[in-house]
């Protein structure tokens, strides 16, 4: 089966004869017809890839149908078979934007040139088709890529989104439980009522101001304000105890620290703030416990942690002693760099008044 059609329009009997057998040569499946009517209703039934028209005025004005035909095969090739001269002089005066008729003189010496001419058009038209249902086919491909490729995005969002906001909701839960622990050990006791907050405030503040790295400003404020979480191990008697301790009782207060790392070992969220829970009671001159670290070996946090605590009980009214104004602690603190506390930090602490964050309201009694 020919994958291209022609359509001839001619006069003459002997010619279409002619035609129609030169052209079933180059492959064409050929339509011939004398009438112009007849070839106008076949041209709108299907738009053939070439049109040959005779030109035999007035009978047949083989001209206007091939201009006519361009509403209906606006591709085709165009093809004018003419015998007088004269009418191929006008063809060549057309203006450029008339429809495109390739002008050939039915002389039977010029029989090989209409022969080339069709078979180089229906090349031609090979390759056009074929560019065209390669374009078609990307252009499809195109499409169903973008439209898989918009789903799985859409999917993997939605996906990810849900994964972030069920992470978040189990950290902010995991959170407000420790948070509330932390607060319940603290309420046991009214003297100590906001200590951890407070700690936990003077700690980021230090912290930001001795460049601790951004990444781990959160965790080591919630280190902070979980400190003494170990404290929930430690006897009430001796925990609520409004006078001194004795040696007894100190010992067991002691065990704080390393009851706090055992309960932080056991939650992965803890983790990160082990130092701080176990370390906050070590001196900078290695007198400390529970693991007698002195300097720089004991953990940053652990030395930011030991500052903003020592500071707040310094400053708060306990069973035993009044609080102290903010001039009073800095001196004690001072006193203290470079025996119990990292003296770079008590520097900072000092000279940035971080100790005036609170001072208002522990002067008002808050
Ligand atoms: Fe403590």
């Amino acid at each position: 089966m020919p994958r291209f059609r022609a359509l001839v329009l001619h006069p003459d009997r002997a010619a279409i004869g002619e035609l129609t057998e030169l052209l079933a040569h180059l492959d064409l499946a050929v339509e011939a017809t004398g009438s112009a009517t007849d070839a106008a209703r076949r041209l709108r039934q299907h738009a053939p890839h070439a049109i040959l028209a005779g030109h035999d005025p007035p009978g047949l004005d083989g001209i206007g149908f091939l201009d006519a035909s361009v509403a209906a095969a606006p591709d085709a090739l165009r093809v004018l078979l003419v015998e007088a001269p004269g009418v191929g002089a006008e063809l060549e005066h057309r203006a450029p934007t008339a429809p495109a008729i390739v002008r050939f003189i039915a002389r039977a010496g010029q029989r090989s040139h209409l022969t080339a001419l069709i078979g180089e058009a229906i090349k031609l038209l090979g390759l056009v088709e074929e560019q065209r249902s390669l374009v078609a086919r990307l252009a499809g491909e195109h499409e169903r890529l973008k439209r898989r490729g918009t789903l799985l995005d859409v999917v993997v969002k939605e996906r990810t989104k849900e994964l972030e906001d069920s992470y978040l909701r189990l950290k902010e839960a995991h959170r407000q439980a420790l948070f509330g622990l932390a607060e319940a050990i603290e309420a046991k006791d009214p003297y100590t009522k906001g200590h951890c907050g407070r700690v936990a405030a003077y700690a980021l503040v230090l912290a930001k101001e001795a460049g601790y790295p951004a990444e781990g400003l959160e965790t080591l404020e919630f280190g902070a304000f979980l400190h003494d979480i170990g404290k929930i191990g430690i006897r009430d008697a001796v925990l609520l105890k409004p006078g001194p301790l004795d040696d007894v009782e100190w010992s067991h207060m002691r065990e704080h620290p390393v009851k706090g790392y055992e309960i932080a070992r056991r939650i992965e969220i803890l983790h990160p703030i082990m130092a701080a829970v176990r370390n906050h009671h070590e001196r900078w001159d290695g007198t400390g416990y529970p693991d007698r670290m002195k300097g720089d070996a004991i953990p940053l946090a652990a030395r930011i942690v030991a500052i903003a605590d020592a500071y707040d009980a310094m400053s708060t009214d306990r069973p035993y002693k009044a609080g102290l104004p903010l001039a009073e602690c800095e001196r004690l603190l001072r006193k203290c760099a470079g025996t119990m506390y990292d003296p770079e930090l008590i520097e900072l602490f000092v000279t940035r008044r971080i100790g005036a964050i609170y001072e208002d309201e522990l002067a008002a009694g808050e």
